[in-house]
């Protein structure tokens, strides 16, 4: 039944408290009627720089008044250099830009299949992801996250999403077969209930997808841009060994600092099915 007292014309997938945020400033948030808070959810690990820091809204001001949008059909300066230093010092060799998180896994799972493709395992479609996990709420990515709940009268499910049990190495074993197309894992599973894989697992991991051909896609959307100490969370498993990278990387939340962008990261080889039209 409608709940007649509700007026509001947001949808109701949230069920908020009843105070109206209208200001920020550093840590703290404002409401309405002058009460102050701090601010410990941070937009869900997404305020990096804290509320209206003046560098990065003097940088959205500067480029607002210069260009506002460009389509991806043309060059970008500002696109390339911000590319540039996601690359430096990391796996990566390429980026695509999104809006959010859940685009930015989008672009991951949509460039482990087109990989397999272009390089003659078209068979290889299935996505393994682990019980818990969260990668956003676009129809494949509920898919990917398995939980019962999210998927609830949202059916189809879209096909080709296979969950383990967290941590499980043997399932994982067990599930990769000659359909397998890539592996997603979130290092730290930040819904999941900030629960960890540990670094060996995320080495053995890697070794496991070099030896069966399947891709490695990392959600850092909750735990990369500095949240664990490292610029990523991966990094802290690869102090003794150097071999802990991904092959595929989402980004999102910190990296705009509140502003609406996300990022698939990979390798050259492995973007190499993402071609004009894609
Ligand atoms: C690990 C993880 N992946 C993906 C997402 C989805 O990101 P977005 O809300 O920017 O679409 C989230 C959001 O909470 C997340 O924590």
């Amino acid at each position: 039944m409608t709940d007649q007292t509700n007026t509001s014309p947001i949808y109701d997938t949230f069920a908020p408290p009843p105070m109206r945020f209208e200001r920020g400033e550093g840590v703290r948030l404002f409401t309405d009627t002058g009460e102050e808070y701090m601010d410990f959810a941070t937009g869900i690990a997404v305020m990096s720089l804290g509320h209206s820091h003046p560098a990065l809204v003097d940088a959205l001001k500067e480029q607002a008044e210069k260009l506002w949008h460009l389509s991806n059909l043309y060059k970008i300066p500002g696109q390339e250099i911000l590319a540039n230093k996601l690359c430096d010092g990391t796996f990566a060799e390429k980026v695509f830009f999104t809006n959010s998180g859940t685009e930015a896994m989008e672009c991951a799972f949509k460039t482990a299949r087109r990989y397999q493709f272009v390089t003659g395992a078209p068979e290889r479609v299935d996505i393994i992801s682990f019980s818990g996990a969260f990668h956003g709420r676009s129809l494949a990515a509920i898919a990917a996250t398995g939980n019962e709940k999210y998927l609830e009268g949202f059916g189809p499910k879209v096909e080709g999403f296979i969950q383990v049990p967290f941590g499980d190495m043997k399932a994982l074993r067990a599930a990769i077969g000659e359909t397998t197309a890539a592996l997603v894992i979130e290092p730290i599973q930040g819904e999941g209930g900030i629960r960890p894989f540990s670094h060996q697992d995320l080495r053995d991991i890697r070794t496991l997808c070099d030896e069966t051909g399947i891709l490695l896609i990392y959600d850092e959307i909750q735990t990369g841009i500095g949240r664990t100490g490292k610029l990523y969370a991966h990094q802290w498993a690869e102090i003794d060994t150097g071999h802990a990278n991904p092959d595929i990387m989402a980004l999102a939340k910190g990296i705009g600092g509140g502003f609406p962008l996300g990022a698939c990261l990979a390798t050259t080889e492995t973007a190499s099915g993402m071609t004009v039209g894609t």
